[in-house]
């Protein structure tokens, strides 16, 4: 309130672990990820249904992640990891508010031999669950054609990380090297993290942009 914040603001967990995600929401936070892609489908559900009926009895939504198949240990490099619909479907099922599921996208800088989105299979994931809006982990780097056709097939919310912190590093890089650190009191931190911050801003207001999200809180 003292801030003049006008728009509703959600304080989500990203990449929740099972203990993780049960301390968030006796925390309060109003948005949970339970992340349970790497447990196999059948406790990834019991463990998704268990958060799901917990965090909604507090009026907190859930996100949760399918397991990937194929990826780096069928030597298929550059490809991402990719989920398999039928098991989105399942998981979709439980009750959950928003679902990430592989389809070819990578977290960090992506390869340069990188295959780009499979929108064969996101196509296929959006038909099995209907109307679930679906998330976009790894989305530093990735084209905005793909973003903008990634969007046009259920992908209603997209994590963006590392181009916020390539963008801070630059900055505060530039700020240095220039010697502003050494000049009058530049070397007080919030001085010296300013260029950074904002070049976040600049960079956060760019993917607002693109992913179409202005004035829709
Ligand atoms: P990037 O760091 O690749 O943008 O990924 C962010 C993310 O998906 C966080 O969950």
């Amino acid at each position: 309130e003292e801030l003049n914040i006008t728009v509703p603001v959600a304080l989500h967990l990203d990449h929740g672990s099972y203990e993780g995600a049960k301390k968030t929401i006796a925390a309060g936070f109003s948005s949970v990820m339970f992340d349970g892609s790497h447990y196999p489908i059948e406790e990834n559900i019991e463990k998704t249904k268990e958060i799901v009926e917990l965090a909604h009895s507090k009026g907190i939504s859930v996100e949760a992640e399918v397991g990937a198949i194929g990826g780096e240990e069928d030597g298929v490099v550059g490809s991402g990891e990719v989920a398999d619909p039928a098991e989105c479907k399942q998981i979709a099922d439980l009750g959950i508010d928003f679902l990430a599921a592989g389809i070819g996208n990578i977290h960090g800088k992506y390869p340069a031999n990188w295959a780009g989105l499979n929108f064969e299979v996101l196509g296929k994931i959006n038909e099995a669950t209907g109307d679930m809006p679906l998330v976009l982990h790894g989305g530093s780097g990735i084209p905005d054609e793909m973003i903008k056709e990634a969007i046009s097939l259920g992908v209603a919310k997209i994590n963006v990380n590392t181009e916020c912190q390539l963008v801070f590093a630059d900055a505060t890089r530039k700020y240095i090297e220039e010697g502003k650190d050494q000049q009058g009191k530049g070397y007080d931190p919030r001085k010296l993290l300013a260029p950074g911050f904002e070049a976040i801003k600049v960079c956060v207001k760019e993917k607002m942009e693109l992913f179409g999200s202005i004035g829709q809180a």
